[in-house]
């Protein structure tokens, strides 16, 4: 049992007796740099973090900590501005928590997004790839305490996004993300390993939030924006600013593709 169940559970009727949400069917958990997705939203609600009895509050640049609520193509839609990172030294239990909070109110859609390097060398920054697998590299990241085993597979909604994108007229890559649990980035070494078993894009969120969403019923996608190659792939260093940078050329793009997803999933 996650110890931030039953806190959950008081943030979700807090949440609905102030009509803050409406039965949402779709929850979006915004990546480093895609908090203008909220711009979307419309007759859009928001709160930040700490005024929402039960729920933890967050601390990193780029991220605001707050939750919106609105309709996205007339769909009720909640968007996570602001996530927890376990870099940042918050337990997984934490980590995962928006989606424990979608789950509660009912979401049965959960798009979570990132700011990722490219492992491959195919990619280019502002490349946004959808996630049709994850390498975790063995870490227990379900935080459940029963011996349960489950598979993340998610190749028919992959495949239904693509089709989505390509309808919207937005190009999209496809590929594997691999998990990380950080603050360091990788070393040149790792990196080049990694492509050698597979990885397009490493990064240090998503993974728990979608393997526990996925364990929890809901259908899941993972979207990468590339805001630098990785360590090697490209001589520079790697800093924060780059995720802005990224973000500014992809963001319209990327709140057409969630907006479109939405609809198409939930509408
Ligand atoms: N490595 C790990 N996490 C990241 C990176 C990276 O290169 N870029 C953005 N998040």
């Amino acid at each position: 049992m996650n110890p931030y169940a039953d806190l959950i559970s008081k943030s979700a009727s807090f949440l609905k007796e102030q009509k803050i949400v409406h039965n949402p069917k779709a929850a979006v958990i915004l990546g480093s740099g895609l908090g203008d997705f909220t711009d979307y939203i419309e007759d859009a609600k928001s709160i930040d973090y700490g005024d929402i009895p039960g729920f933890p509050t967050v601390s990193v640049v780029g991220h605001k900590g707050s939750l919106f609520s609105g309709k996205v193509q007339g769909v009720e839609t909640i968007a996570f501005a602001g996530r927890f990172h376990f870099y940042e030294g918050y337990p997984l239990t934490k980590t995962i928590v928006p989606v424990l909070l979608a789950k509660e109110l009912g979401c049965e859609l959960l798009v979570v997004s990132n700011a990722a390097g490219s492992v491959n060398y195919r990619f280019r920054v502002g490349d946004l790839m959808l996630i049709d697998d994850i390498m975790h590299l063995g870490r227990k990241l379900s935080v459940s305490n029963k011996q349960e085993t489950f598979r993340y597979t998610n190749e028919e909604m992959v495949d239904r996004v693509e089709r989505i994108a390509a309808d919207s007229e937005i190009a999209v890559r496809k590929g594997c993300y691999l998990y990380m649990t950080g603050p360091t980035y990788e070393t040149k070494a790792e990196i080049r390993a990694f492509r050698l078993i597979g990885v397009d894009t490493v990064g240090m969120s998503t993974a728990p939030e979608l393997l526990e969403a996925k364990r929890l019923g809901m259908e899941t996608i993972g979207i990468s924006l590339v805001t630098n190659m990785a360590t090697g792939v490209s001589k520079t260093t790697l800093d924060h600013s780059e995720i802005k940078e990224a973000a500014e050329m992809r963001k319209e793009d990327f709140a057409r593709l969630v907006a479109a997803i939405v609809h198409q999933e939930c509408g």
